[in-house]
């Protein structure tokens, strides 16, 4: 089938719900970190799908496991055993340090699933007033009413009002807010490791303390948000123990299906112990071929060596956009770790995403102002050196132009 932009554009002006402003292009074809359009042209993708196509596109054995799949069985529902889900489940345990996983298909699912089974916790304990949460200023952990609760961006949540009644934000920046806002009435506390879509922006050593102790005084369950800092994109499992974190739910998402839609809630055995049968549920979630997919993806994570690949790719990245970052006064800070990269900048990064994109290379906006950088882990340093001269292009072309 051969169809064109304008041709997609004008049928989705007609029945798509716009909730997304799309960027003019439409692709047909990936392969690694590269995507190709409707009319054949090569994009270098340092987005990856929002953090998700981990393995880059087309991955001989994500593919080759899939299809196999496809053509085996799809889908039998939670009412039966299949293979895959505690082979996938068992392989998070051992990354994440906590025993048991519910799947389900996408990252607010799996923040949603951790909501509840936080107040399910305290609910089984006896300790019916513990239903309160604490969540971070710039946080984003989804759209649905649970997830959007403990989403700071007022642009989110106002239109839907009233969210879930008792949820405190507090601002990253300011430690000491921790010891006010937690309390002996507190279900958990949701932190993202590091803030995606607030702007790439890792939690501080000293909020990070503040938060353990806050949580260690009053006995308050931690949710680490690792849905887009999880899963290798740091060059580490997971980044809250990097912080000195050891949260007793973990969402994740995202990378998990390297494309395929699952994600999971990870729960400590005590947690889990709370839990019973009907708590929750998902007639998709765990199927066949995401779960599947997750097991590829874990395997080529640990057994692979990508972990490693992530770490050493993220070092020279770091020193390539630190480099461009001295050249173009307009880039304030480079911020993150690994392949999950932010550049602040002064003024909004729309026109240099657009610059970018038109040389063909794909990154987002996101808190404005920042340009983000998420190529899929797999990423060649000749990639991300090629990626750094057309942002370097980039910068030079865009400052030119609000010149003239
Ligand atoms: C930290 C975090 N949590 C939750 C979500 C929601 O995930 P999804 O869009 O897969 O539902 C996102 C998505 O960007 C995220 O970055």
């Amino acid at each position: 089938m051969t169809v064109t932009l304008e041709d997609i554009q004008a049928r989705e002006a007609r029945h798509i719900l716009q909730t997304y402003k799309r960027q003019p292009v439409a692709f047909v074809r990936g392969s690694g970190a590269r995507l190709y359009d409707t009319a054949g042209r090569e994009y270098l993708d340092f987005i990856s799908g929002i953090g998700v196509t981990s393995l880059g596109h087309a991955h001989p054995r994500l593919t080759a496991a899939l299809t196999e799949q496809a053509a085996t069985l799809l889908h039998t529902s939670n009412l039966y055993y299949h293979p895959y889900q505690a082979e996938a489940a068992a392989r998070l345990a051992q990354l994440s340090g906590l025993p048991r996983a519910f799947f389900c298909n996408s990252g607010t699912e799996a923040v949603e699933a951790c909501l509840k089974f936080a107040r399910r916790y305290w609910h089984t304990q006896g300790a019916k007033e513990r239903t309160r949460f604490v969540a971070l200023e710039g946080g984003f952990s989804g759209r649905t009413f649970g997830s959007l609760s403990v989403t700071h961006d007022e642009h989110y949540r106002a239109p839907f009002a009233p969210l879930l009644d008792g949820v405190t934000f507090v601002d990253p920046a300011d430690p000491s807010a921790l010891a006010v806002a937690v309390t002996d009435r507190t279900a958990a506390v949701i932190a993202e490791p590091i803030q995606g879509e607030g702007g790439i922006r890792p939690l501080s050593p000293q909020f990070a303390a503040a938060l353990r102790d806050a949580c260690t005084r009053t006995g308050t369950l931690l949710i680490a948000d690792e849905v887009q800092s999880g899963l290798g994109r740091t060059g580490h499992p997971f980044y809250a123990p990097i912080l000195g974190l050891r949260p007793d739910l973990i969402s994740v998402g995202k990378a998990l299906g390297g494309g395929v839609p699952v994600g999971a809630a990870l729960v400590s055995e005590r947690v889990a112990q709370a839990i019973s049968p009907g708590d929750h549920g998902s007639t998709y979630g765990g199927n066949l071929l995401g779960t599947r997919a997750a097991v590829v993806f874990l395997t080529e994570l640990t057994d692979g060596g990508l972990l490693e690949h992530v770490k050493a790719a993220g070092v020279h990245f770091e020193r390539r956009l630190r480099a461009l970052a001295l050249k173009h006064s307009v880039i304030l800070e480079v911020r993150g770790v690994g392949v999950m990269r932010g550049l602040q900048l002064a003024v909004d990064a729309t026109p240099f995403v657009d610059e970018a994109r038109g040389r063909g290379l794909l990154v987002n906006r996101t808190d404005e102002k920042v340009v983000r950088l998420l190529p899929p882990l797999t990423i060649q340093e000749a990639d991300i050196d090629r990626a750094v001269e057309v942002l370097d292009a980039v910068f030079a072309a865009v400052a030119v132009e609000a010149k003239a």
